[in-house]
């Protein structure tokens, strides 16, 4: 690059780990270099536009100007005409796919001097991530809006870089969807798998087959001509959408319309507790469904793959059916898993025909199947590592799963190629394509479907765009902030979703105190909250308790646990540190007075209760353990255990919901037994 040359002897050249650690860039890129100096934004910002060129490019630079407008107040517009002493050039060299392909290139070279900067790239796909980069390194100075001067060349390190959004089992509207579309494209990630229908629902509008819509959906789908404006939105912001249309299993919404096609006698209407009764794979009428559907379906999704699920079969309306049990027989089958492999080669060939790539769950891996075939890995690392050992690509998701409701870190620490995936000879590991995030919505709804996915899911975009030595979690926390706060201007809610919620929970009024306990819990993890519902469990039941509305990962209760080991590490020693956690303490002590009769008074809050019970124990207990140790005298070892005891209890979730701050506080009272450690 020209401009890299001519302003090479300005910068000064960092690690990834140390200087560029103070920008808010998230996915870190591959390579900066840091100068000194910085470019201001004025209101006489402009672009210039040299290279290649066209509509859409000039639409991407449109949304840019308008969101460096919602970041600074500052009323861009793009000049019509030729522009002189641009502020920003931008240089594509030629045009990219007209359907964006997996490997396209998405490279791109940033330069920022105090007189202007220059984005330069292959194909405006590159412009496109390069952007991105652009709006998160604006940052406001005393003197005004700036970015600072540095060089970047960048490009992913794994072409496959998606989230799976299911909207089958809650319907999520376009607009949330595209949102969450900008979303993705701000941290470039570069796929939505859309999960369209599951036993709870069918969302695509079939011309071919109306049934499916207007007996599997309860009236909520998308029409054609919504997904052909969605699938063009998600390309001009470089987001590929992959459709999943699942078979043989979780497909009980498309037998509600076309009953002849289960394994069983039907009818199968979609209702909560109904068991998924699996496509009969041994008629030919199904065949012909799934060629006349995959046909249709073809028209609407441009992407060369298509995701044809096969997880989780279940086996009991196969084993009940004596004519299945019978074909598995005369054609020489051992079990069902033999039978779903005939199934996914006879799908295959039809997808082939349709010139569509198959992608499957890791059951779908079987040494019959072409190599072509894409193995998205959901049990376990093991799997990826197979598929690409017998020769098949594959893609991470176990690890990734946003509905269990984990710590943005423990997904940030997965990475594709780990575990067994590490001894891959180095054309194996070529194999393995990415990972994606999944957002099943079992307990997802257009409300708090922004806070599920958002901000963690950007850290799961690091792990599959930046060098794979981009580690540090606190580096990755503090950045994680800034992309949630930029994110809120792309109009996702992950954040400004909490309050409204309160207040509906609480009937309007003050919601602080119920906001300070709010802030300290987390959803229960996994699949806790499954496990503990009572006989069938209702799709259609409303959202509305505080598990719904709490953020997966309680900020406040990871800083302040942060804030106590480096207390007790340093031999409680620091008053104001002290002093912060002091503070924070009282208000759980004292939050509880505050909030009881609130809670008392609604329906959906008085099984919170206890919880704010426990917050103000403690409180309590964590106050009385600090006093022991800033007076540096070991706390009474009765006093102690009865804590500690009390304390054990709060572990124990309520209302489905986990106390955050217990551990800190436990490792307080515990701290507080011991004399002061000399540093
Ligand atoms: C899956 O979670 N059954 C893919």
């Amino acid at each position: 690059m020209r401009i890299l040359l001519a302003f090479a002897s300005l910068f000064v050249s960092l690690s990834l780990a140390a200087g560029s650690d103070t920008l808010n860039l998230m996915p870190m890129p591959a390579s900066i270099q840091a100068g000194g100096g910085q470019l201001s934004l004025e209101r006489s910002f402009s672009v210039a536009m040299s290279g290649y060129r066209d509509a859409a490019l000039d639409r991407a630079v449109q949304r840019f100007l308008a969101q460096l407008s919602r970041q600074t107040g500052i009323p861009f517009s793009q000049k019509t005409g030729g522009v002189s002493n641009p502020t920003l050039t931008i240089r594509a060299d030629h045009a990219r796919e007209k359907v964006q392909k997996l490997g396209e290139d998405e490279a791109y070279e940033l330069a920022v001097s105090g007189s202007g900067a220059t984005l330069s790239a292959p194909n405006p796909l590159g412009i496109l991530r390069g952007l991105q980069t652009f709006l998160q390194l604006v940052n406001i100075t005393p003197s005004g809006f700036a970015v600072p001067e540095l060089n970047i060349k960048d490009q992913p390190r794994f072409p496959w870089r998606g989230t799976l959004i299911d909207v089958g089992r809650h319907f999520i509207p376009l607009d949330v969807l595209k949102r969450n579309v900008d979303g993705l494209a701000a941290v470039k990630m570069n796929v939505l798998h859309w999960h369209l229908y599951d036993d709870q629902g069918f969302r695509i509008e079939s011309k071919r087959f109306p049934k499916l819509q207007q007996d599997g959906s309860g009236g909520q789908y998308y029409t054609q001509d919504e997904i052909r404006e969605f699938v063009a939105y998600a390309y001009e912001r470089g987001v590929r959408i992959v459709p999943e249309f699942e078979m043989p299993g979780h497909s009980r919404s498309v037998l509600a319309g076309y009953p002849e096609l289960g394994s069983g006698s039907g009818p199968y209407p979609v209702e909560p507790g109904a068991p998924d009764v699996a496509i009969d794979p041994t008629r030919e009428e199904t065949y012909k469904f799934i060629d006349k559907f995959i046909e249709e379906m073809s028209k609407l999704f441009p992407d060369e793959y298509v995701h044809i699920g096969g997880d989780e079969v279940n086996p009991e309306p196969w084993n009940a059916n004596p004519k299945i049990q019978e074909f598995i027989r005369a054609h020489g089958m051992k079990n069902n898993q033999d039978l779903q492999a005939y199934f996914n080669q006879r799908v295959q060939k039809i997808l082939d025909k349709h010139h569509k790539i198959m992608i499957g769950w890791d059951e779908v891996l079987h040494p019959e199947l072409p190599k072509t075939v894409v193995v998205q890995s959901w049990r376990g690392q093991e799997s990826l590592a197979a598929a690409a050992r017998q020769g098949y690509r594959g893609l991470l998701s176990f690890g990734y799963y946003l509905d269990l409701m984990w710590p943005a870190a423990r997904h940030y620490a997965g990475d594709p190629m780990s575990g067994d995936a590490a001894n891959l000879t180095s054309e194996e590991k070529g194999r393995i394509l990415g990972g994606e995030s999944c957002m099943w919505s079992e307990w997802v709804t257009p409300e708090n479907i922004d806070s599920r996915i958002w901000p963690r899911n950007a850290a799961i975009a690091e792990r599959l765009w930046s060098p794979p030595e981009v580690q540090d979690p606190a580096s990755m926390y503090r950045r994680l902030s800034s992309v949630s706060q930029s994110l809120e201007w792309l109009g996702l809610t992950q954040r400004s979703s909490l309050h409204p919620a309160l207040e509906r929970m609480s009937g309007g009024g003050d919601v602080k105190a119920l906001g300070v306990l709010a802030g300290v819990v987390e959803p229960v993890k996994d699949y806790v909250r499954m496990d503990g519902v009572k006989g069938p469990w209702d799709f259609r039941a409303p959202l509305n308790h505080l598990i719904d509305i709490v953020r997966p990962e309680s900020d406040q209760a990871r800083e302040f646990a942060e804030m106590v080991q480096s207390y007790i590490a340093g031999g409680h020693q620091d008053a104001r540190a002290a002093a912060e956690i002091r503070q924070r303490l009282i208000t759980w002590r004292d939050n509880d007075a505050r909030l009881h009769a609130e809670l008392e008074g609604s329906f959906l809050l008085q099984e919170l209760v206890p919880l704010s019970q426990n917050l103000s124990t403690l409180g309590s207990a964590g106050l009385f353990a600090l006093d022991y140790l800033e007076k540096a005298t070991p706390s009474p070892e009765n006093w102690r255990s009865q804590q500690l005891a009390w304390i054990e209890q709060t572990k124990a979730p309520t209302a489905n919901l986990l106390m955050m701050v217990t551990a800190p506080v436990q490792q307080l009272v515990e701290a507080s037994g011991r004399e002061r450690t000399q540093r």
